[in-house]
């Protein structure tokens, strides 16, 4: 029997990795998890225990104390927490505390999971790994739209610097930093809307799944 199928979908911020990682895995029936979300909710253990996300120790604890339903707050986005989250996820001790539930997620059904790691780290081994990526200014601008959507007012140039300065930060880090790993497909997205990204990550997968079955 082959082993269930794993779809890594890794990226800079705002690259459409969470729209387009989630609708692969309604199409292919397969399980989602948005990793994010468990760096997102560690450091917001940490914000509203009145800790510094930059103390190791003390996102290390949050990290191996996190329950299912922290990732279920609706106050997990927002540059308060994704400045945060950035922080504690360059601990390695974070890192290490989340890498079995994330890797228990897909053992069985398989899954798409998005994050920064993904294919580098959690699962090296998936068949099918995409590296989404737009330009800084089309993400700085996907993610302000975001924040009007939910009726946050923010200056446009902030949080296209906010972005820049997390992809900056998840990049040079030295645990699991941001990374394409060597045989992912890289799909720049900033000339394409949701279904344009969607349509093309099908097409690119369909053909790496018929290459893989005549290999
Ligand atoms: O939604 P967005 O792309 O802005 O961010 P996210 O995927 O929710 O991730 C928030 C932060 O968590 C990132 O800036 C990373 O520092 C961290 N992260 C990570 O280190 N590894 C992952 N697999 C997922 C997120």
């Amino acid at each position: 029997m082959s082993p269930p199928l794993i779809i890594a979908v890794d990226g800079p911020a705002a690259a459409g990795k969470g729209t387009l990682a989630r609708r692969l895995a309604a199409t292919l029936g397969l399980p989602y998890l948005d990793t994010g979300l468990l760096y997102r909710a560690v450091a917001r253990r940490v914000i509203n225990s009145g800790g510094d996300p930059a103390d190791a120790a003390a996102a290390e604890a949050a990290a191996r104390s996190l329950h299912a339903a922290d990732t279920a707050r609706t106050d997990l986005r927002g540059p308060p927490v994704d400045s945060a989250a950035s922080t504690v996820a360059a601990h390695p001790g974070v890192r290490a505390a989340l890498l079995d539930f994330q890797r228990n997620f897909a053992r069985t059904e398989g899954g798409v999971l998005d994050g920064r790691d993904i294919g580098t780290v959690i699962f090296p081994d998936a068949p099918i790994k995409l590296f989404v990526t737009a330009s800084a200014a089309a993400r700085g601008h996907r993610r302000w739209l975001e924040l009007q959507a939910r009726g946050v007012a923010a200056d446009l140039a902030e949080i296209t610097e906010e972005v820049r300065r997390r992809d900056a930060n998840d990049a040079a880090r030295a645990a699991a930093p941001m990374v394409a790993a060597a045989d992912a497909i890289p799909l720049d997205t900033t000339t394409l809307d949701a279904d344009a990204a969607f349509a093309t990550a099908m097409a690119l997968i369909q053909a790496r799944l018929k290459a893989g079955l005549h290999s």
